[in-house]
């Protein structure tokens, strides 16, 4: 497939690398570029090849936002009829998890695309923020939602509200993200990269377990959490790869995952 917006590549076994690659908009989040990312993200999850996925921009630039210059003429019957943003959660439906490797800015629908992760690390350079409040709105794409399960509310706020931005050491100390990875050009791609081949080389059916029973934390009552990750537990003593899992380690030798 030939895309115009992003660079798809596989820099170690079973990691598959998205690249928004719309240098001169600072990866800006235009439709057509949200729809190969789109497309992009569902083929590296239903490809058997793959265990993980990294997501990343440019040094400069993560995304800066949604499209402004796009966005600035729609109406109202626009954005409602053709549910303007709705599709942008689709890649929360994956089931391999996504890392999102953070440099430069990333604001507005850029900082929503990695809240939209699984996973986020930060380069020091990272500027994130939600500065809608600037141009007359606010954050459309799940920033208030997820920011504040992230954060909390008194800081969603804040940001919101003033629109100012945040740095990576911030959203570090916040636990919005995982971490900051030292200095150096790429060094957060590399480091997520590797991240995502420990991931791979473990059995996909387990990964995929512990991402749905983590995600069942934002959406259920404790109660129904916990029922939620017992059930997804109990099902893997169903798989092969928990047989082999478990007498390997009996064995002290290595398991070998079968993926089933
Ligand atoms: C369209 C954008 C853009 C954006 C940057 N560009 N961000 N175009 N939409 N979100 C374009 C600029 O117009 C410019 O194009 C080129 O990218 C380089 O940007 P500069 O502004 O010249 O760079 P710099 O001076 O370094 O400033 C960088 C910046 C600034 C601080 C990131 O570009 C900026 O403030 N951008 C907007 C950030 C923002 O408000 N994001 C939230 C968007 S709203 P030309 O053609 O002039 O070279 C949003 C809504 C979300 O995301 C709601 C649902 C998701």
């Amino acid at each position: 497939k030939q895309y115009e917006y992003i660079i798809l590549s596989r820099p170690a076994p079973g990691v598959g690398l998205v690249t928004l690659n719309r240098p001169k908009a600072l990866n800006a989040l235009c439709t057509p570029l949200f729809k190969e990312l789109n497309e992009a993200l569902v083929d590296l999850d239903a490809d058997d090849e793959i265990g993980a996925v990294v997501l990343t921009g440019s040094n400069r630039a993560f995304a800066a936002g949604a499209d402004i210059k796009e966005m600035k003429d729609k109406t109202y019957a626009d954005v409602y009829k053709n549910r303007f943003l709705e599709n942008w959660s689709e890649m929360t439906a994956l089931s391999k998890p996504v890392i999102a490797a953070v440099s430069g800015y990333a604001l507005g629908g850029g900082c929503e695309l990695a809240l939209m992760c699984d996973i986020i690390l930060a380069s020091p350079t990272a500027v994130f923020g939600q500065p809608e409040i600037n141009l007359g709105v606010i954050p459309g794409g799940g920033g208030t939602q997820r920011l504040a399960r992230a954060i909390g509310k008194s800081r969603t706020m804040e940001l919101t509200l003033t629109g100012r931005n945040f740095s990576a050491a911030e959203a570090a100390s916040w636990g919005m993200v995982s971490r900051v990875v030292e200095e150096g050009e790429g060094k957060v791609v590399e480091e997520a990269v590797s991240m995502a081949g420990v991931i791979a080389s473990k059995g996909r059916l387990a990964v995929q377990a512990g991402k749905e029973a983590v995600n069942a934390a934002y959406e259920l009552t404790l109660e129904e959490g916990l029922k939620t990750e017992r059930r997804i537990f109990h099902g893997l003593f169903a798989t092969h790869d928990q047989k082999e899992g478990m007498s390997a380690f009996a064995e002290k030798r290595k398991p070998t995952w079968k993926h089933s």
